[in-house]
């Protein structure tokens, strides 16, 4: 943002120049009520800072009607704010401001041409904070993706999905939640047809993912959780995490396969291999869409409680 955005420009900035006399720069910063004014000299050039300190020391020293009819360049002061470029950088002005209650702004001609007020230069540090906010709350990506999944079951063929994608999603295994964070799954990517095939008719709904281009098991290591209400959450938590991982691609989708039956799991985890302290708890089913979804309505609102029922 430019400074000129939260400039007061001089037409509107009370200021003191170097010709006046003290007794009228009392009435202008008596009528002003500021403490601290800009000081210019004739030719419009800044010079200064008059503060009413500057002033009463001037009483002091001076003897007050001496001091009357002197001109304000011979009053000594002890501060002057830091004058800066318009072409600064507004981000700079911030630490000026620590230090002075407004910043005098010059052109390139080291003409004073306003001031940015501490006050201004607040208020446009809070509406950025909160422009940035509004920010964070649209631009939410993975709340995005939550609200758009929807399961697809259909799948284009022949599409192979490049490894760094499939790397990406399979990665989000290694660092989903666990229960006392025992880390027992494992999980088994499955990209070869025939064995996709075979898996499918040894599943409990033979057929459902046959024609899914790819499937990821998610196992349980008993040995490592027995518990299966654990077990289950464990898996659930990183079934929906790859679900979401497929849907954050563009063109993606997937869906849950549930194997509720110990029997059917046991012999497809059989026929890829895998040891018998795995229990299977569930799998991805996924690959390049072949059907759109429009998102899910929500559910009642009401269905959301809050401390009591
Ligand atoms: C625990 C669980 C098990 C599921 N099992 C299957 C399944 O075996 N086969 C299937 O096609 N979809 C399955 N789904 C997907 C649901 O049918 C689907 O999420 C639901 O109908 C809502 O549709 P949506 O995902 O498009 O929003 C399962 C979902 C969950 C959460």
């Amino acid at each position: 943002m430019n400074i000129l955005m939260i400039l007061t420009p001089k037409s509107e900035v009370i200021y003191l120049s170097t010709k006046m006399r003290v007794r009228d720069a009392m009435e202008v910063l008596k009528k002003a009520r500021f403490n601290s004014v800009p000081l210019l000299d004739e030719s419009g050039h800044y010079v200064g800072t008059v503060t009413e300190g500057d002033i009463l020391w001037h009483l002091d020293q001076n003897g007050y009607e001496d001091s009357l009819d002197m001109r304000l360049k011979n009053v000594k002061r002890i501060r002057d704010y830091a004058p800066v470029s318009v072409d600064e950088e507004i981000d700079e002005l911030i630490h000026k401001a620590l230090g002075q209650n407004f910043i005098p702004i010059l052109d390139d001609r080291k003409y004073f041409i306003g001031i940015v007020t501490r006050k201004n230069l607040i208020s446009t540090y809070i509406k950025k904070v909160d422009d940035n906010k509004e920010e964070v709350v649209h631009k939410n990506e993975v709340l995005d993706n939550l609200y758009k999944r929807r399961s697809i079951r259909r799948f284009k063929e022949g599409i192979t999905i490049p490894q760094e994608i499939i790397d990406e999603i399979v990665k989000v295994s290694l660092v989903t939640p666990t229960a006392m964070n025992r880390r027992p799954h494992e999980i088994m990517l499955v990209d070869d047809p025939q064995v996709i095939k075979t898996l499918s008719e040894l599943h409990q709904r033979g057929g459902q993912f046959e024609k899914a281009p790819y499937l990821i098991l998610i196992l349980n290591d008993d040995e490592k959780e027995p518990n299966a209400y654990l077990a289950n959450s464990n898996c659930s938590a990183l079934l929906i995490s790859l679900l979401l991982a497929v849907e954050s691609f563009d063109n993606l989708g997937g869906f849950w396969v549930s194997t509720r039956y110990p029997e059917y799991n046991r012999k497809m985890l059989n026929a890829v291999g895998v040891p018998e302290r795995f229990s299977l708890y569930g799998m991805v089913a996924f690959g390049v869409k072949g059907e759109h979804k429009p998102a899910n309505e929500p559910l009642n609102p009401e269905k959301i409680h809050r401390n009591k029922w």
